[in-house]
């Protein structure tokens, strides 16, 4: 991991400014490393106040309705638009509407909270405040690379987490991102079509960072604040996070599907693994291969036969043997 993350660990948790000689000390490195890695830290959208006789400051950069003050500044392909709300049922139904509406693509809805939360497969998806709950509209004119968008989406939001934090995020099939095999991002792709014309999708993301997640959940799932061991300002996870979605979206809109894919296999935590799926036919026990062009994932059945899943969701069971 870069010294920019143990750096960024000691500023998120002082309060205080705290002199570089003591960063320097903690570490074993320089104060020049230090200045070097505050820097970086800095180009990545944190804010370091620096002053002369204390030292440094994290800004806490957390207030979400501000970010779109930040947004020009990516210079991004897609032209971002912030849509921020408190309280909403689900931010894919506040985005829908603005589609029907004839919002522009880019158009980003970001709430505070959800009280009916969507997830995949019909499942009701927590978020409680302090999480980033987010639903993205997309208007794609070349249609053809975009049903790998939830699968792009989550090697988005895993480089996401490792480049901002220097967390080890995986992709599990087809779009949860895990860290130590616990879910702690979901994407949701809903969407409207005419006849064959794609109308419109909206990408629903949903990241654990600060929030409270629910007993249930327990074991299952994690947030970035149980990794980092302190709570972690959001503007600039959202900003990277668009900027990597940016990113993604543009190979595929520029039919570089391969990126994606290449990319995805190696946030992999699936591939290699004994699995079981389950998909609306029933259920099924093999070895994770490899994902096609088109996003399936190529399971060898234990009968030495080969499936490609489409639909459907995954359970890892065990590493496979070398
Ligand atoms: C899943 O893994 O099941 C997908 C979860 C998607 C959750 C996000 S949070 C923002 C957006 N609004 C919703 O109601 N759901 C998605």
């Amino acid at each position: 991991m870069g010294i920019e993350y143990e750096v960024l660990k000691i500023l998120l948790k002082s309060n205080d400014y705290i002199p570089g000689s003591k960063i320097s000390s903690m570490l074993g490195v320089s104060k020049a490393t230090v200045s070097r890695a505050i820097k970086r830290l800095t180009s990545m959208g944190f804010v370091v106040d620096v002053n002369p006789r204390l030292g440094y400051k994290l800004a806490n950069l957390d207030d979400l309705g501000l970010a779109h003050k930040y947004i020009d500044l990516l210079n991004t392909y897609i032209k971002y638009r912030l849509y921020y709300v408190d309280l909403c049922e689900s931010t894919q139904d506040i985005a829908d509407s603005l589609a029907r509406e004839g919002a522009s693509e880019g158009t980003v809805v970001i709430a505070e909270e959800l009280t009916k939360g969507r997830g995949r497969m019909g499942r009701k998806w927590h978020a409680a405040r302090g999480g980033l709950w987010i639903s993205i509209i997309f208007r794609p004119r070349v249609i053809k690379h975009m049903h790998l968008l939830s699968l792009a989406l989550g090697v988005a939001v895993a480089n996401t987490l490792s480049d901002t934090l220097g967390i080890d995020a995986k992709v599990k099939w087809p779009n949860d991102v895990l860290v130590n095999e616990k879910k702690i991002a979901g994407i949701l792709i809903e969407g409207r079509a005419e006849a064959d014309r794609m109308i419109y999708l909206i990408a629903g993301i949903g990241i654990n960072v600060n929030n409270d997640l629910p007993n249930e959940l327990e074991g299952y799932a994690i947030t970035i604040k149980d990794v980092v061991k302190t709570s972690v300002p959001r503007v600039p996870i959202l900003l990277n996070l668009l900027k990597n979605v940016d990113k993604v979206y543009r190979d595929l809109a520029e039919g570089k599907s391969y990126r994606v894919l290449d990319n995805w296999r190696k946030r992999s935590s699936t591939l290699g693994k004994l699995v079981k799926v389950v998909t609306l036919d029933g259920e099924f026990v093999g070895h994770a291969e490899d994902i096609e062009d088109d996003g399936a994932l190529r399971v060898v059945k234990l009968d030495g036969s080969i499936t490609k899943v489409h639909a459907g969701d995954i359970i890892h069971i065990r590493e496979e043997r070398a």
